[in-house]
């Protein structure tokens, strides 16, 4: 049966695939559950006070035991790794990680999420190491909106400077910016981030606010569509859609009719793309999930630190994927609000 469910790739190796064929492509590793902002959207103040317990160095993977999950997970077809948090920066030595993962055989792209505060102080090293990404997350351009958005954690203007840094030392794969709007808070300034960001080789996405975990008390009405965004923007300097660059990609892209580069609209409320999700994620923990929205995870930390073989994992990892039904904005989707059941933190399962 369950070969029924393998196609071959190239001649030889049988491609793992989950239950709507959907491939292992991509591993989001998550590698610090803490992070130095307190968005509104993902880390809420109230909740991540001071007194929150996040989890003892312990209890995060070293780097062996990320990089012996990733080369497993490479045998199994991943191409694409990224490395999120929190912040991952937050991790000491980051760009020996990242090293450790661009000398696997197999791996595509290395990619980084980052809030950009630490990034200025890293790029070089990040970039000798290997990576060939940057996607910097930046919600306003105007200051006290930025404050607010980070729960008062931040200020603006290093990150502005981090993310020229970043495309002064160039990256192969470039540099993106993640803006997640949320209606009330920061919507009204979407207009000046285009404007700031064309024509500068940096390539701005909005993202809908979703209801990842329960922390953040998502609700609907404060999604702004980006159908409402995209017309807003294209009302100013007219759009055209661009094609996907690779089946499933997140974002849907655009370009300014007038030649001043790219920007990208990340739907997953209003238009969910599980269709073609080749995403595991793989928390700081330890857990592996197959879904952002996963009310479970598969514990691999304990076989980790067993003496348990590469076999043994590599068996864990694609009986997890080969079970895999996950498409939960899509259910989302077709239900009035989000499904009730309980979600796993965005600091912890990574973007
Ligand atoms: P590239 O196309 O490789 O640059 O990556 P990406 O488009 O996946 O970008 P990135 O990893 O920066 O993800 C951007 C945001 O999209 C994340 O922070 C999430 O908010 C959202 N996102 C990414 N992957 C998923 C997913 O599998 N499901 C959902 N619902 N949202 C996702
Ligand atoms: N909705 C959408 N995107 C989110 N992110 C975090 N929380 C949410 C949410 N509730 C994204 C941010 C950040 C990345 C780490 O995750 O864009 O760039
Ligand atoms: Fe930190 Fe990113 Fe979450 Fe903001 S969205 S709290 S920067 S992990
Ligand atoms: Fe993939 Fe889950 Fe996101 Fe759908 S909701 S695209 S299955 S991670």
């Amino acid at each position: 049966m369950e070969q029924l469910r393998c196609f071959m790739a190239g001649n030889q190796t049988p491609a793992l695939t989950d239950r709507f064929s959907r491939p292992l492509h991509d591993l989001r590793i998550s590698v610090m559950d803490r992070c130095n902002f307190r968005c509104p959207y993902c880390m809420p103040e109230a909740t991540y006070h001071e007194h929150f317990r996040f989890l003892e160095p312990k209890e995060r993977l070293s780097f062996d035991e990320i990089e012996r999950v990733a080369r497993v997970a490479v045998s199994l077809g991943v191409r694409k790794l990224r490395l999120t948090g929190g912040e991952p920066l937050l991790r000491p030595k980051l760009p020996e990680l990242v090293a450790r993962l661009a000398s696997i055989e197999g791996v595509e792209d290395i990619a980084l999420t980052t809030n950009g505060v630490l990034l200025e102080r890293h790029v070089q090293d990040l970039k000798e190491a290997g990576l060939n990404r940057v996607t910097v997350s930046l919600d306003s351009l105007d200051p006290a909106v930025f404050a607010r958005m980070s729960g008062g954690r931040a200020q603006l203007e290093p990150v502005l400077e981090a993310i020229e840094a970043a495309q002064t030392i160039g990256f192969s794969g470039g540099v993106k910016l993640n803006t997640v709007v949320q209606r009330g808070l920061n919507d009204a300034g979407v207009e000046a981030l285009a404007e700031r960001f064309r024509h500068s080789g940096v390539v701005l996405r909005f993202i809908e606010y979703m209801d990842v975990g329960t922390r953040n008390h998502w609700e609907r009405a404060e999604v702004v569509p980006s159908r409402e965004l995209r017309e807003r923007i294209d009302a100013r300097w007219p759009l055209e859609p661009v094609d996907a660059h690779y089946r499933g990609e997140v974002a849907q892209r655009y370009r300014y009719c007038d030649g001043a580069g790219e920007v990208g609209f990340i739907s997953s409320v209003t238009a969910p793309f599980c269709g073609d999700c080749s995403r595991a994620r793989l928390s700081s923990e330890g857990q592996l999930y197959t879904c952002l929205f996963a009310s479970e995870g598969r514990d691999l930390r304990t076989l980790l630190r067993s003496d348990a073989d590469d076999a043994a994992l590599r068996d864990l990892l694609a009986g997890v994927w080969r079970r895999r039904t996950d498409r939960y904005s899509e259910e989302r989707a077709a239900s009035s609000d989000a499904p009730a059941r309980r979600r796993i933190e965005m600091n912890y399962i990574g973007g």
